[in-house]
Parts: C-alpha cells; structure tokens; sequence
C-alpha cells in the first residue's frame, strides 16, 4: 500500500475496528487519514451541515478507500451509491467505501475476522492451518445477547450461513439465539440466514443458556447496545440479564470457545479471561490480520 491513502470517517465510537484498519494501513506501507465525527459531527464539516455524502465523497477525493461508520442503518449503502452515481455521471473517482458499522444494521468487516476466528481456533479449513482438525461435519454457535440491536451478530449470522457448506464444507450449521426478551434476532436476519444457508441450517431460541451450551462450538456474547434504547428505562430493565462467569462454564464443552467482538461491559466476567476457551482477545488481534487481508486485496500493488 506504499503511496496508498485510506480514510476512516467514524461518527460513532470505536477503539479496535478504526484503530485495527489504520493499523492494517501503515502495516502495508500505506497511511491514513481520520475523521473523528462522533461528537455531534466533532471535527468533520457535519457541524456546519455538510450531508454524509458529500462529506464521504470529499474524502474519496484525497484517499484510496474509506472506512465509514454510521449511527444510521443503511447509511453506508446509501453513502456509497450516491458516492458512485455521482462518479458515473461527472466522470469523477469512484472509491470503495466500507462498511465498519451502520447502526443497527451489519458489520461485515467484523464478520470476516469472526469466521477467520472461528476457523482458526476450532481448526476448521482452509482458514484454519492448524493440525487438529475439527473433525465434525455439524457447527454448533450460540449467539447470546443483544440481538435485535447488535449488528455483528447479525453479520456473522450470515456470513456463517452463507459460508459453512460452500467455503468450509460442513454439512450443518446450527444457529442457537439466546437473548433477553424483547431484544430477540429480526425476523428478517432469520430470513436472510434461511435464504443463504438451505436446508443445512438451523435456528432456534432455547429456553435456557445452559440448554444452548450442550454441544456448543462457540458462544459468541454480546453486550446490550445501551445506545439504541429509546429511553434509559427500557435499557435499565435489561440490564446486567446475562453473565458468563466461570461457574457457567464449568459445565460447558471443554473445547468450546467464547467470543466476544468487545467492548465488553459486564457480560462476561473478567475471571473468565484466564479460561483457555476465553478467545476474545485473540478475535480482537485477529481484526487487524484480518484487515490487511482485506485492504491487500482492494488496494495493494500486485
Ligand atoms: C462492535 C460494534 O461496534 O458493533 N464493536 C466492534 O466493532 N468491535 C460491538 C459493540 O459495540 O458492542
């Protein structure tokens, strides 16, 4: 990426997902450029009224590729198509633009070094090198948290469902929701991930968590999303619902590991960091491999 620019406009929080892409960059010789716009548009010309498309294109003039995040569902899609209509019709640069969050919506990136993670840790190729081999024909991830608002769950949901047979070659993949009431997996997600995955696939919502650990590959957690509640009550009485700790685990499969895309808030207890099936940390190293991954492909020089 020598010579190469990457922009990574955030207008939501982030430590690991804008700090791993940057770092992918300046890792492949390339560097960047960051808009920190969280704080009511904070040092972006939002502040001044600019639309999000404008201000994405402006950044798509002086970069290669720009990470965008975005409270607003399907903003980056919508960003990106305007981005590139624009460019058709004037002629001007037309720049890929990636999603790294759109509200509720997706986080594809996220997705990508959480299949990478679950590969490489349960040793299921060809995206694992491993030598010990998964030896199962059926995966098995539970998906507890925040369901309805959590974007990653609902990438990886997909993402599995599109991946387990064709790119992993397993036979079934079995998707186990466990969630507070209320904050269950959309209904169009659930579609989605029927449509992608066939017959192979299956969802259901146990009635228990220690029910959802019998026979579990991967606990992916997740924390409430505090941010999309309509008022702090709704968030309040939901909270705390949920804790992996070590007295949970103990009756978990001892080859099951746990996820987390971070941050954590009190959904898993800090006792568990020290459990070898504890792969959190891992998952958020793997972000930034994962990354240069994905910027190579898109922008390296052959
Ligand atoms: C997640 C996100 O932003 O959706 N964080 C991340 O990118 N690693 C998860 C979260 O905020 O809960």
């Amino acid at each position: 990426m020598k010579h190469r620019v990457l922009s990574t406009v955030f207008y939501e929080a982030s430590t690991r997902t804008a700090c791993s892409f940057q770092s992918a960059a300046l890792r492949l010789g390339g560097t960047f450029l960051h808009i920190d716009a969280s704080s009511k548009g904070g040092g972006s010309s939002t502040k001044k009224g600019e639309t999000l498309e404008d201000t994405v294109r402006c950044l798509g003039c002086y970069s290669d590729a720009v990470v965008l995040r975005h409270p607003e569902e399907g903003s980056v899609g919508r960003v990106m198509e305007a981005m590139h209509a624009a460019a058709a019709s004037t002629g001007g640069k037309r720049v890929p633009v990636i999603n790294a969050g759109d509200g509720t919506g997706e986080h594809p990136t996220q997705a990508l070094l959480d299949l990478f993670t679950v590969c490489d840790e349960l040793g299921i190729p060809p995206l694992s090198s491993a030598s010990k081999g998964f030896g199962k024909q059926k995966l098995v991830v539970t998906l507890l948290g925040d369901n309805k608002h959590g974007r990653t769950v609902h990438s990886l949901s997909e993402l599995l469902s599109r991946s387990y047979n064709s790119t992993l070659g397993l036979d079934d993949l079995e998707l186990r929701y466990v969630n507070p009431a209320g904050l269950e997996m959309p209904q169009y997600v659930r579609d989605k991930v029927s449509a992608a995955g066939g017959d192979g696939v299956t969802q259901s919502s146990p009635s228990s968590l220690g029910a959802a650990l019998e026979g579990c590959d991967v606990l992916y957690v997740t924390r409430i999303q505090k941010e999309r509640f309509d008022t702090p009550e709704q968030y309040e009485a939901v909270k705390g619902s949920y804790v992996v700790d070590c007295a949970l685990l103990e009756d978990a499969p001892k080859d099951m590991i746990i996820m987390h895309p971070l941050p954590r808030v009190d959904e898993i207890a800090t006792e568990v960091d020290s459990d070898e099936r504890a792969a959190y940390f891992r998952q958020m190293e793997n972000g930034m491999f994962v990354r240069m991954a994905l910027l190579a492909l898109m922008l390296g020089k052959a």
